[in-house]
């Protein structure tokens, strides 16, 4: 049967490319980045050379870049590591409420550890209000967290205002940038931004690895203790195969590609907006994510025109988070303004570089055909 892979915001493949560069490093390459042999010379100077790629990707000079395991360790040492060490400036954190789950979780658990988050509100495509974000600082603020783009509507924020406000008011500044890192230009030297979370599995690198990257004088504690790794930031054995794979897959999305992206994504809006009681969730143009689709068929359930397209092939994803058998609408499509009923229809379609036209008109016409066969059966359609 045809697979068409449509859900790269979950994760990528890993690239030829980036997998020829890793292999050395399990076998032939194995010593501890930390031992002073010529073992550990050889992958320490992988680290570095890692390290200082990604640097200049960002336009970092004057950042550190400390490697985790991903972008939700990122952005837990960003927040907890913030608040933790500048207690004494005070116990109050801003976030928005489309943050991503990883965010959100660890907000809400240094509320239970005597912080207090603001959580700010989304217009309906997803835009925060620069002046709302203003009027929430005060006095004892420590840090905004505030995402680059959203992983399930492409909402992309501005990062450039953001940054400015919080300079201006003397908070720091953190953003998850896992959907935008190589997709959208990110450059440290205008951009003020204190904190920024990263990780490779969403360019085609390997799972499993990531990096907070950390602006001069910014006062953190670590969350991990021990041998002192990472400038004492993240103690552990560097993953030296998944570091070097991070750094190789930040080479791997061109121009070329975001444009071919771009390009697919916007047949896949253009046909599923023919279907009925549908709409894009997000905004249009460039302030939308390259690969990112949203859509909201109504009357139908997600997770059944999810399994629907699987059983054709194709993949997809629903914002809807399916833990202990209650299914909860997406907390981002409800800050948009959708009900839960419409929440539920709802389905991201996330392209990748190596999808084709021909697949994409593929997936429309099943879209098409799975969502009327659905609404046929379902009781929620209007009669
Ligand atoms: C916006 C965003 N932040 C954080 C993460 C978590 O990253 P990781 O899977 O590397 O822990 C993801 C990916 O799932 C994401 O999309």
């Amino acid at each position: 049967m045809r697979r068409i892979y449509l859900d790269n915001a979950a994760t990528t493949h890993v690239a030829k490319e980036v997998l020829e560069a890793m292999m050395p490093y399990f076998s032939e390459k194995f010593g501890n980045a930390s031992s002073l042999h010529s073992f550990g010379r050889e992958t320490r100077d992988a680290v570095e050379n890692s390290r200082e790629k990604i640097s200049k990707k960002l336009n970092a000079k004057e950042h550190k870049i400390i490697f985790t395991s991903g972008g939700t360790e990122a952005n837990n040492l960003a927040l907890k590591g913030v608040a933790f060490a500048n207690r004494e400036k005070g116990k109050h954190i801003i976030t928005t409420k489309i943050e991503h789950d990883c965010v959100l979780n660890a907000c809400k658990w240094l509320e239970k550890n005597g912080f207090e988050v603001t959580y700010l509100n989304v217009d309906k495509e997803g835009f925060i209000d620069l002046n709302e974000l203003e009027n929430a600082i005060r006095n004892d603020t420590i840090i905004v967290s505030i995402m680059h783009a959203n992983n399930e509507i492409g909402t992309i924020a501005d990062l450039k205002a953001v940054g400015e406000i919080c300079k201006a008011k003397g908070v720091y500044f953190h953003s998850d940038t896992c959907q935008s890192f190589c997709k959208v230009p990110i450059d440290l030297k205008s951009f003020p931004v204190d904190l920024l979370t990263i990780n490779a599995h969403k360019i085609y690198g390997p799972k499993g690895v990531g990096a907070l990257v950390i602006g001069e004088g910014v006062k953190i504690d670590p969350l991990l203790h021990g041998g002192g790794h990472e400038l004492g930031l993240r103690s552990g054995t560097e993953n030296v195969p998944g570091i070097v794979g991070f750094a190789k897959a930040i080479d791997v999305i061109k121009e070329k590609d975001i444009e071919h992206m771009k390009r697919l994504s916007d047949k896949l809006i253009e046909g599923f907006s023919a279907i009925e009681e549908s709409w894009l969730n997000g905004p249009k143009g460039d302030k939308r994510l390259c690969n990112n689709v949203n859509f909201t068929f109504r009357f139908i359930e997600g997770e059944s025109l999810l399994l629907y397209l699987d059983s054709k092939g194709i993949a997809a994803s629903t914002g809807s988070a399916c833990s202990t058998r209650a299914v909860e609408p997406s907390h981002v499509l409800t800050a948009i303004g959708l009900s839960a009923a419409d929440a539920h229809g709802s389905l991201r379609f996330s392209v990748g570089k190596d999808n084709t036209e021909d697949e994409i008109k593929y997936v429309i016409d099943v879209v098409k055909e799975s969502v009327e066969s659905l609404r046929k059966i379902s009781p929620l359609t209007k009669k």
